[in-house]
């Protein structure tokens, strides 16, 4: 009965009707699809942590460095892997294969697969066998390649996954129901930066990220934002240890600049020429500058902790002008889905906000231009405006006197 009530509707049905049923199934289909991959979605970046402690993308970069052999087998990355201790046991290159062609379904590396001898019928493990893959660095896959100048976001990954931060996220719907302890202090009993203080391996994970998130802004932003020129004595608030200024001045000789942290952090910093390092508390004063750059300092507060950093940022311009140099991610005002490469365009900065509100105090969050404006109004600032926008950050200025 059912087969021929299917029939009949399946013969009266127009064109159009097909159509809309065909293009319903297909959204189920995509749909399905999307919801699958969200359930699997945390393994690909356990899986990233795991490749980037391993040393695999620096043995993946030196062979695509050499002339002669610019991809490796399994085997062959796990011949060069170092082990603390050998103890006899081999290291397993299947496991590591299996890393690997996950890696190249999401685009770190390539797979290239050659037929090496012909494949016995009947034989299922003939597959790994007769066929040898081997593997190479994407440019994505560069990106995790751990530089001795800092330029690579595996620190990133690595602070990321570290169990210190991901715990904080087995406490985001608990503070959800009860805002009074911030999801990181559920978990740790401190916030994140009083933890950084007292905990040498989290503060070491932690400035490492920063640096290096930094030094990959910053390329990029020195390429499209030319605010710097004008400026003589930059200093940068909350500036970690100094990856940033230290590529501003390198593009810039002539400025001076000063990085301005917590003593701790200062303490730990490298030293780069024409930088001075500060110790201190933004929220008591901030060094004087003819301008201040900010960069991903914002998000880590609520807006009464904000009007706080940026009165005292605007008491240390001169008061003939200056200006505050904010990089921060702007959020859109409206969620507009954009799509591409068949799923959801992400929205970086949505990930972010979240991340701060697993992270940080409580407040703490990504803002809307609209935002930033009201912000800098109740401070007093004469204008703020967008100037440019790289990837999911944006630069906005903030003037002290109006031109
Ligand atoms: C999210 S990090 C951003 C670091 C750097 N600006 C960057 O973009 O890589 C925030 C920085 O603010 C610093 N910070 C936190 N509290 C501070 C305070 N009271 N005074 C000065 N700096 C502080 C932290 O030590 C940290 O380096």
């Amino acid at each position: 009965m059912a087969t021929n009530s299917y029939r009949v509707a399946h013969t009266n049905a127009t064109t159009e009707n097909l159509d809309k049923q065909s293009s319903s199934v297909h959204q189920n289909d995509v749909a399905r699809h999307a919801a699958l991959d969200l359930t699997l979605y945390s393994v690909v970046c356990g899986t990233l942590k795991a490749a980037i402690e391993l040393g695999v993308f620096e043995i993946l970069a030196k062979a695509g460095a050499s002339a002669s052999q610019k991809s490796l087998t399994a085997k062959e990355i796990a011949e060069q892997l170092v082990r603390p201790t050998a103890n006899g046991t081999a290291v397993n290159s299947g496991y590591l294969q299996r890393i690997l062609r996950l890696l190249a379904s999401v685009n770190i590396v390539s797979e290239s697969v050659a037929v090496v001898a012909a494949a016995e019928p009947g034989n299922f493990t003939s597959y790994n066998t007769h066929h040898q893959r081997s593997y190479a660095l994407t440019p994505i896959g560069k990106y995790f390649v751990q530089a001795e100048d800092g330029f690579s976001l595996a620190p990133v990954i690595l602070m990321g996954e570290d169990w210190v931060f991901k715990k904080a996220f087995d406490h985001l719907s608990a503070a959800v129901l009860d805002d009074s302890v911030d999801p990181f202090v559920r978990a740790h009993g401190k916030s994140q930066f009083q933890l950084n203080n007292d905990d040498p391996r989290v503060d070491k994970l932690f400035n490492a990220a920063m640096s290096s998130h930094a030094r990959i802004y910053m390329e990029a932003l020195l390429g499209a934002y030319h605010g710097f020129q004008d400026v003589n004595c930059l200093v940068d608030v909350g500036g970690c240890t100094g990856a940033s200024l230290a590529l501003i001045t390198a593009k810039y000789p002539h400025i001076r600049g000063i990085n301005f942290d917590l003593p701790h952090v200062v303490a730990t910093a490298p030293t780069y020429p024409r930088v001075e390092f500060v110790g201190g508390n933004m929220f008591e004063s901030i060094p004087s500058g003819d301008a201040i750059f900010i960069k991903s300092v914002l998000h880590n507060w609520d807006d009464e902790h904000c009007m706080t950093i940026l009165k005292n940022c605007f008491k240390a311009l001169p008061s003939s002008g200056g200006k505050v140099i904010v990089m921060e991610s702007v959020l859109p005002d409206s969620i507009n889905l954009q799509y591409e490469n068949g799923g959801v365009k992400p929205m970086l900065g949505l990930r972010l906000d979240i991340a701060m509100l697993a992270y940080s105090s409580g407040g703490a969050k990504e803002r809307t231009l609209h935002e930033f404006q009201q912000l800098a109004n109740v401070v007093g600032f004469a204008s703020v405006a967008l100037i440019t926008t790289i990837d999911f950050f944006s630069v906005l200025e903030f003037t002290r006197v109006a031109a």
